[in-house]
């Protein structure tokens, strides 16, 4: 049913790549829209109103291509501009938050440990998020500044993405943390690198999987049924489903995103009024 849809998603860069993996495997033969505003990457020390704006702008983008529904695949963004998203539109708009929840249920030390952007720490949604879900769990944030540039310029294993990592996640530890949000779509990339500084031990939560899910249910409920004849535009060949576009260098772009998405792409650049 969900097949033919077509979705848009976007996220400052190339951070929401990762929640577009799960994406494609909830709707393997969905059309699918990517947009990185590597042009104004990071959005984590941008201010509220700015991400508003270039959220409205590249959902505009999205719409006028076909997107029945919007994945914002960005903690910062979604904090910052769903609520402005969806009093201007009526198609489903899923954003995402950092995964309290699951991790208050998950820790048995006691101590969650919240990794994200400054803009998602400062945000009001977050402070309800943890008001509503926290309850006795005492969860300790730490902003991460500079743990997007490194993953935007494709460096996951290198010295500068694990002296940050050990500099974020030691404290957490040492304040008796057995559970780590991934609160930023770029972290899971990071993930093998976060594991092997951390250890074994501790858990290690993300919500991508979670916002497939949300995005299926949606679609089941709020789109009315695709016509049974499809037409040349959304008929599209499987291998060709899923479109990249950027407002930064697509040579760049390209080059990183083709290593996350584990297959060789070449990302557009954006027309100059959405860029
Ligand atoms: N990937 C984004 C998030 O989930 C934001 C990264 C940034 O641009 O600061 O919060």
């Amino acid at each position: 049913m969900n097949q033919s849809r077509t979705i848009g998603v976007f996220d400052s860069g190339v951070g929401g790549l990762s929640v577009l993996h799960h994406i494609r495997a909830a709707l393997p033969d969905a059309k699918l829209i990517y947009v990185a505003d590597s042009g104004h990457v990071p959005y984590g020390d941008k201010s509220p109103p700015y991400i508003e704006a270039r959220s409205l702008i590249l959902t505009r983008f999205l719409v006028e291509h076909g997107a029945e529904a919007i994945v914002i695949a960005c903690n910062t963004a979604t904090a910052a501009a769903a609520a402005a998203l969806r009093s201007r539109y009526t198609l489903p708009i899923i954003g995402m938050e950092p995964a309290v929840k699951p991790a208050v249920a998950a820790t048995r030390s006691g101590v969650v440990g919240v990794l994200a952007t400054i803009g998602t720490l400062e945000s009001a949604r977050f402070a309800a998020l943890l008001e509503k879900y926290a309850g006795e769990v005492e969860i300790v944030t730490q902003g991460c500044p500079g743990l997007v540039e490194v993953v935007e310029r494709g460096d996951l294993h290198g010295i500068e993405a694990r002296r940050l990592i050990e500099r974020y996640t030691l404290p957490l530890l040492a304040r008796g943390a057995d559970t780590l949000i991934l609160g930023c779509t770029h972290y899971p990339f990071l993930a093998p690198l976060i594991r092997e500084v951390v250890g074994e031990s501790i858990a290690l939560i993300d919500t991508g999987a979670a916002v497939a899910r949300e995005l299926n249910r949606r679609i089941e409920l709020e789109l009315p049924s695709p016509l049974s004849v499809l037409s040349a535009a959304t008929a599209t060949a499987s291998g060709d489903n899923t479109q990249f576009f950027t407002s930064g260098d697509s040579e760049q772009a390209s080059r990183i995103m083709s290593v996350l998405w584990n297959e060789r792409i070449t990302a557009q650049e954006l027309p100059p009024e959405f860029a």
